[in-house]
């Protein structure tokens, strides 16, 4: 039967509860499918606070790639991901990466952006806006005491022409230190945003923070002897020739554009895992990560190699947003669990092992392209859920 549209009248005003037992009316679940979504208590507790309308929690696995070093420390990366194969590959590459000793990391100051977009102002009418950025530094100030504490704050202000829009953008950049961001800086420009318009008599269309965060790099490099993964099973051999070809497989990245996103595709199952696990925004840092690899006004892969001598090298650098206090990240006690396993890092760090992981993550797929392929290994997961579902059906998968 159609549903009408006053079947879900006053959806939000219900509780988690009385939305569930309406749901289950309306869809016919029953009461083991609704559990799917979790039973009533914490968890669906924490989704009501969340998010609104919540109607329970969907299960993502949780698992710990294995085998890191980065910058001389041994570190287990948890991750969150629906898809098979990642958490296994990344463990793999990063066991041969440290055969060569590790990773080496490298990161910015976490600076981000907040634009106030203004309606076509006169040369004379910028002039004007600009000679009164003390004072808007000084209004900014206030909300940004605990920040500056914290060693962060703003660092510039700008004003410049969109000339294709026909508008004005003021521009703030400001060091969030160990958190994402977003909140404060939409706060931010919408107290710009209200003094311009009061103050100028501006039209202002909009105010809000960037999520391009070109400035907040993170990267990771390695080298490692050819001959170190010269002994996987499918490997071409001599070593060097295995390694040509995952040089090579990188070029087609850096030249293809459809090649290009599959490859940043397998870099973000890295880092989108792990930013899930910690309870970062996986979009913000996906769209960052993709703007970045077309920076120059062509798709392109994020990760670069290099062979001399018989070794190969490794690097890759991206805008890398991660949080390590704000937002959900603080929120979730499951994301606070996965900050816990990685020593509660601060954002900069955090980020440095995500640069390492999406490395990784796209040395093992080389690894795997050029050489055995991928199927012989997604196959024998397939045949794990295979059985997982047959056994679900006979009423036993526990
Ligand atoms: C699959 O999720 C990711 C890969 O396609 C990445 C790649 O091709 O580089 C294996």
């Amino acid at each position: 039967m159609k549903r009408k549209y006053r079947d879900f009248a006053g959806f939000r005003k219900k509780t988690c509860s009385e939305r569930r037992a309406l749901i289950a009316d309306l869809c016919k679940l029953s009461t083991a499918e609704l559990q799917t979504l979790g039973t009533e208590g914490p968890l669906t507790d924490l989704a009501e606070v969340m998010v609104e309308h919540a109607l329970g929690m969907v299960p993502v696995p949780l698992g710990l790639a294995a085998g890191f070093i980065i910058d001389n420390e041994a570190v287990i990366v948890p991750m969150a991901t629906e898809e098979a194969s990642v958490i296994a590959a990344a463990s793999y590459a990063a066991r041969i990466i440290a055969r060569g000793g590790g990773m080496r990391t490298w990161t910015e100051d976490p600076l981000m952006e907040g634009q106030v977009f203004i309606e076509d102002l006169e040369e004379r009418e910028a002039e004007a806006l600009r000679a009164a950025f003390p004072r808007l530094e000084s209004l900014l100030a206030a909300e940004l005491t605990s920040m500056k504490e914290r060693g962060g704050g703003l660092r510039r202000l700008d004003l410049s022409r969109i000339d294709g829009a026909h508008m004005n953008r003021l521009s703030m950049t400001v060091d969030v230190r160990d958190a994402m961001g977003a909140n404060l800086l939409n706060t931010l420009c919408e107290k710009a945003a209200g003094w311009i318009r009061s103050k100028f008599g501006f039209t202002v269309i909009m105010a809000i923070l960037s999520n391009e965060a070109r400035d907040r790099r993170a990267g990771a490099s390695f080298s490692v002897p050819a001959a170190a993964f010269s002994r996987i099973p499918g490997t071409v051999s001599p070593p060097e020739e295995a390694a040509r070809r995952i040089v090579r497989a990188g070029e087609a990245a850096v030249w293809d554009r459809g090649r290009a996103i599959t490859a940043n595709k397998g870099i973000m199952n890295g880092i989108s895992a792990l930013a899930l696990a910690t309870g970062n925004d996986t979009r913000a840092i996906e769209a960052a990560a993709h703007a970045y690899a077309a920076r120059d006004g062509r798709y392109a892969g994020l990760a670069r190699y290099t062979l001399h001598d018989g070794v190969l090298s490794g690097r890759i650098e991206l805008p890398l947003p991660l949080a390590s206090v704000g937002g959900s990240v603080g929120f979730s006690e499951a994301a606070a669990v996965s900050l816990k396993i990685l020593g509660n890092p601060a954002s900069r760090r955090l980020s440095a092992i995500a640069a390492a992981l999406g490395l990784a993550q796209n040395f093992a797929a080389l690894l795997a392209l050029t050489g055995p392929g991928i199927q012989a290994g997604h196959m024998r997961l397939h045949a794990k859920k295979a059985a997982y579902t047959a056994a679900a059906r006979r009423g036993e998968a526990h």
